[in-house]
């Protein structure tokens, strides 16, 4: 299974694939996870990604491509993979294309989780991650049990640099910019399925496995 989760930032694609890893076993490529992590290694490609992120607009495209060309390469990609943040614009959506097709391993879905826009401030502001386990709270929807302690593992929790108000708004905007016209571009290849995002996430993740099919 070759996926793409499509969606706006806060639409729930992290919570969603981390999901999919744990019933079927699949890794997760997150663009997005892969430069947080580079960042804080404090590697050259970190620091020149960290100027963008913080900015909440997108890292270039031949960054983030050449990151997906090592990625891709692992053994563990088989069997398959979700990626979550990437493509984010046209121009990386027909390099996957032209890269899935050499390989002759095409995807098999792309899947839209939509969620209203109005939604979408609050769960970005509320998230906290364990810097251990990446475990995801939300202070207003799912808070952990001791305020800023991780449930799981009892690591520390943290907010996302990314995720205040000012940057926040930017993401949502370079989203509809860039990222929405996705949708069509998957459409017109037949391969778009979309869910609503709203419920509770054991709800949604019932979605996402009917629409692509999985048991
Ligand atoms: P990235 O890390 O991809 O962030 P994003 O797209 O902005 O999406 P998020 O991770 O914020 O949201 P999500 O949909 O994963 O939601 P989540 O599950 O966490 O990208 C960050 C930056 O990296 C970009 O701005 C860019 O600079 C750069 N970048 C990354 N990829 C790139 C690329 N391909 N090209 C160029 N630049 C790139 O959920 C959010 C919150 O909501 C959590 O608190 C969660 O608990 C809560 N929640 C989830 N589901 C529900 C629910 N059903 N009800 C209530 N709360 C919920
Ligand atoms: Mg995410």
């Amino acid at each position: 299974m070759r996926i793409v989760l499509l969606g706006a930032p806060g639409a729930g694609k992290g919570t969603q694939a981390k999901k999919l890893i744990d019933k079927f076993a699949i890794p997760q490529i997150s663009t997005g996870d892969i430069l947080r992590k580079a960042v804080a290694d404090g590697t050259s490609l970190g620091k020149e990604a960290k100027s963008y992120m913080d900015k909440g607009e997108l890292v270039p495209d031949k960054v983030v491509i050449g990151l997906i060309q090592e990625r891709l390469k692992q053994d563990d990609t088989k069997k398959g993979y979700i990626l979550d943040g990437f493509p984010r614009n046209t121009a990386q959506a027909e390099t996957l294309d032209k890269m899935l097709n050499d390989l002759v391993m095409p995807l098999d879905s792309a899947l839209s989780i939509d969620v209203p826009k109005d939604d979408l401030m609050k769960r970005l502001t509320g998230r906290r991650t364990c810097k251990k386990c990446q475990q995801m709270y939300n202070v207003y929807f799912s808070p952990s049990k001791k305020d800023g302690v991780c449930d799981k593992c009892g690591g520390e929790l943290f907010q996302r640099d990314d995720d205040k108000e000012e940057t926040i708004k930017k993401r949502l905007d370079v989203y509809e910019a860039q990222t929405a016209p996705l949708i069509d571009y998957y459409k017109k290849k037949g391969m778009l399925k979309s869910i609503s995002g709203t419920g509770s996430i054991d709800d949604i993740f019932r979605k996402v496995c009917a629409a692509l099919g999985l048991k």
